[in-house]
């Protein structure tokens, strides 16, 4: 049957923010996205909304497949498919729960079948309509809104393990609050929806780790690469005229924004984004425009895409990619004038990564970092600086000291040991992994750095090792008051 095939191409990030798209055209100020946990187990997965809600007849036209609907001019929903595909791609059960105003609750749920293999559509009980909408959700009464639950999740843990369950969520969520501050980081900027994430625990009641999803822009920066940027390129076709707003990030940023974690790792991040109706669908990728390469990883163009363009610019059914035509490749290849056009842009956003390269090369060269590194400290120290040809690494490990010395450098070995009993007070409450207290790490690792070119430490080194292990233990037992 068409169900068990649709929505399989969609990831779970990618469907939670197809069924905040829903919530968004339903005018909710608020939308907030729940783990519910019984004990060791994720159960499901709800997107709760303030918005409009539905009565009878529209529930069953929401549930319905490719029902589309008359739209707006600024929805976002247009197969008619999202609620259905991206919750049945992720879950073996989807129950929406709705009230529109002057309505009662009602319900329908979509459920893989327990005897075949099929989905069936049925009407939810009054009762726990009542009930599901009446649950402590959004801090405000949802006197009307919809909750849209997904049960059977394929991709939450199966163990009936606690650590697992946290593990799973620690990974889960800050890769859907990425992906959805990425998507919606223009409508959450302007206001026009708040989103948050937490978790229940169902047997106990209690909800808790709220987290806010706050906007990521990709074209944040805070100076732009080259002062003639970000450029405008017209592009014209028989249908209209679309602008390609052509930015230029400044080399080696650190901002969340430019390190986006892209899931597609081809293209860092480097290409088009698309948006429609200030909905971003797609986060870097030239579409066979261009060949994405290393050194264009400064260049992002933002386009807005509208419906007279839709022969050419069209969004895939989970809305994460746009498929372009050849007439817009070639329309966009050949755009612009004498002055700008895409190669233009193209060789000025190489030639600026490859200017701050060559200056990264004339910087000393150092030992490289080895373990007790984070690996985004150890990337960052890559990209800013050259290695000593053929040094061996420098790890940085905590150790059981016997008196209150801070740290202590050890050529042989290459390590830098440093006094467990400060640990937690450099870490806080944090936990300790092997690769804990970054800032730490990394300060001691650009101090001592050289000391590790060369063969031993003379007086003088062992002094300076000396007074910064006492400073910096004097400042552990500030951190520990
Ligand atoms: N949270 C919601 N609140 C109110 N109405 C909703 C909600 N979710 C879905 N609907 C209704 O259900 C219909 C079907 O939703 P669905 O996501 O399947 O399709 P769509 O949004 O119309 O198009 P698309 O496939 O592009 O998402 C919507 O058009 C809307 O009328
Ligand atoms: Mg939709």
């Amino acid at each position: 049957m068409i169900l068990n095939a649709i929505g399989l191409n969609y990831a779970l990030e990618a469907a939670v923010a197809d069924l905040v798209d829903n919530s968004i055209d339903a005018g909710a100020s608020n939308v907030l996205v729940r783990f519910i946990r019984r004990g060791p187990r994720l159960v499901s997965l709800c997107i709760v909304d303030d918005g409009r809600g539905m009565n009878e007849d529209q529930l069953r036209a929401a549930m319905a497949l490719g029902k589309r609907r008359d739209y707006g001019p600024n929805d976002l929903g247009h197969f008619g498919l999202g609620l259905k595909a991206a919750s049945l791609g992720q879950a073996r059960s989807l129950t929406v729960i709705s009230r529109a105003a002057d309505s009662r609750p009602c319900g329908m749920r979509w459920s893989k079948d327990n005897v075949g293999q099929d989905f069936m559509c049925d009407v939810v009980d009054q009762d726990y309509a009542e009930m599901l909408l009446s649950r402590p959700w959004l801090q405000v009464e949802l006197g009307r809104g919809t909750v849209v639950r997904l049960d059977g999740v394929m991709d939450f843990p199966g163990a009936l393990d606690a650590e697992i369950a946290n593990s799973y969520l620690e990974h889960v969520v800050p890769r859907l609050r990425n992906h959805l501050g990425l998507v919606f980081h223009r409508l959450i900027a302007k206001k026009a929806v708040s989103i948050t994430i937490d978790q229940e625990e169902a047997e106990i009641g209690a909800t808790g780790l709220l987290q806010q999803v706050t906007p990521i822009d990709p074209f944040a920066y805070q100076t732009s690469g080259r002062p003639d940027y970000p450029r405008t390129l017209p592009v014209r076709l028989d249908s209209g005229t679309v602008e390609l707003r052509c930015h230029m990030w400044p080399p080696r940023s650190q901002l969340a924004a430019f390190k986006i974690p892209y899931s597609d790792s081809s293209h860092q991040g480097q290409g088009f984004y698309f948006y429609r109706h200030d909905r971003l669908l797609q986060a870097g990728g030239w579409n066979g425009v261009v060949h994405p390469e290393r050194s264009l990883q400064l260049a992002r163009v933002a386009v807005d895409v509208d419906e007279r363009l839709e022969g050419h610019l069209t969004m895939n059914p989970e809305k994460t990619r746009i498929q372009a035509s050849a007439a817009f490749i070639q329309a966009v290849e050949s755009a612009g004038s004498e002055t700008f056009d895409l190669r233009t842009f193209c060789e000025d956003s190489i030639r600026r990564f490859k200017e701050a390269r060559r200056r990264a090369g004339t910087r000393r060269r150092v030992v490289p970092p080895g373990r007790g590194f984070a690996p985004e400290v150890r990337r960052s120290i890559g990209e800013e600086l050259k290695f000593v040809e053929g040094s061996e690494p420098i790890h940085i490990r905590w150790y059981d000291f016997e008196d209150d010395t801070f740290l202590e450098v050890d050529l042989e070995e290459r390590t830098i040991w440093l006094n467990r009993q400060y640990r937690s007070a450099v870490t806080g409450d944090r936990g300790t992994s092997l690769n804990d207290a970054p800032l730490l790490k990394a300060a001691l690792y650009l101090l001592l750095n050289d000391l590790f070119s060369g063969e031993f430490l003379g007086a003088r080194e062992k002094d300076d090792v000396k007074l910064w292990g006492a400073v910096l233990a004097a400042a552990a037992r500030v951190e520990a008051q």
